[in-house]
């Protein structure tokens, strides 16, 4: 449904149609997956500027045009991990022979798992960046105990990049969209802004803080879509301080 919102061909006549049924109740979903998705180059870019060379990429999707191992920087080691099985075969494909690029099959609800296996190509002694962008909100029960478990496994230095669905900003369509995802394979919880910005705890938000999409240390001033629509998307980066 994703790859269809950006525009893309991998995807199957029921994703289409699903994703068609959203569409319908929210018609800027493509702006808000395109803006998603720019978010997460602008923070990688931020994150290498501040000396990140490894990125835990959990719920990588698709690979389309620019991936966080072109954005990270020739010499930064990222691994990719997601538990859809076409996203695997399609990441693999595309990325077989770099040595600085690993793809796990791992899961999100499972994250002592997939600390254990990342850490088998990154460093976890020394800092990371752990983005999380657009995946949280397809985790149902409560996920601060898997936030707790990643931030206490990240070195002091180390960021976290998160983007979430937010009910507060458009709570007129946030049913209609979890139902629809609920007939679909990966059910989806769009949550306030209070749970969302709790997902950060122990860790400081690194300015502007939790905000809309386009709000998110824009590169272009005049760029400033969903004027007439507000987005239901949060997004921040924070960073963990010294103990
Ligand atoms: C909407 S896409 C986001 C892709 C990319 N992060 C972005 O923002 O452009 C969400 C991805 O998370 C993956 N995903 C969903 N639940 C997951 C879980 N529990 N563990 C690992 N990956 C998961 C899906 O397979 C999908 O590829």
């Amino acid at each position: 449904m994703y790859d269809y919102y950006l525009g893309g061909k991998d995807n199957f006549p029921a994703d289409r149609a699903a994703a068609e049924k959203v569409l319908e109740i929210v018609p800027q979903v493509p702006f808000m997956v395109r803006e998603n998705r720019a978010f997460l180059g602008r923070a990688v870019r931020f994150l290498r500027a501040q000396g990140i060379t490894q990125f835990l990429d959990i719920g990588t999707g698709l690979p389309t045009q620019e991936n966080v191992h072109q954005l990270a920087g020739e010499e930064a080691k990222v691994v990719y991990v997601d538990n859809d099985p076409q996203v695997l075969a399609h990441a693999r494909a595309l990325l077989q022979d770099r040595p600085h690029v690993r793809i796990i099959d791992g899961d999100l609800r499972e994250p002592e798992r997939l600390l254990a296996d990342a850490g088998e190509h990154l460093d976890l002694s020394r800092p990371v960046a752990v983005l999380m962008v657009a995946i949280v909100h397809f985790i149902q029960d409560d996920p601060r105990p898997i936030m707790a478990t990643l931030t206490s496994a990240m070195a002091p230095g180390s960021f976290m990049a998160l983007s979430h669905a937010c009910k507060d900003i458009r709570p007129e369509i946030a049913p209609g969209v979890e139902r629809v995802y609920q007939e679909a394979s990966a059910p989806f919880t769009a949550r306030g802004s209070a749970e969302i910005i709790a997902l950060f705890d122990g860790l400081d938000l690194v300015e502007p803080g939790m905000v809309n999409l386009p709000e998110w240390r824009p590169e272009d001033p005049d760029h400033v879509p969903f004027r007439d629509s507000p987005p239901y998307f949060l997004c921040g980066v924070a960073r963990k301080p010294a103990r």
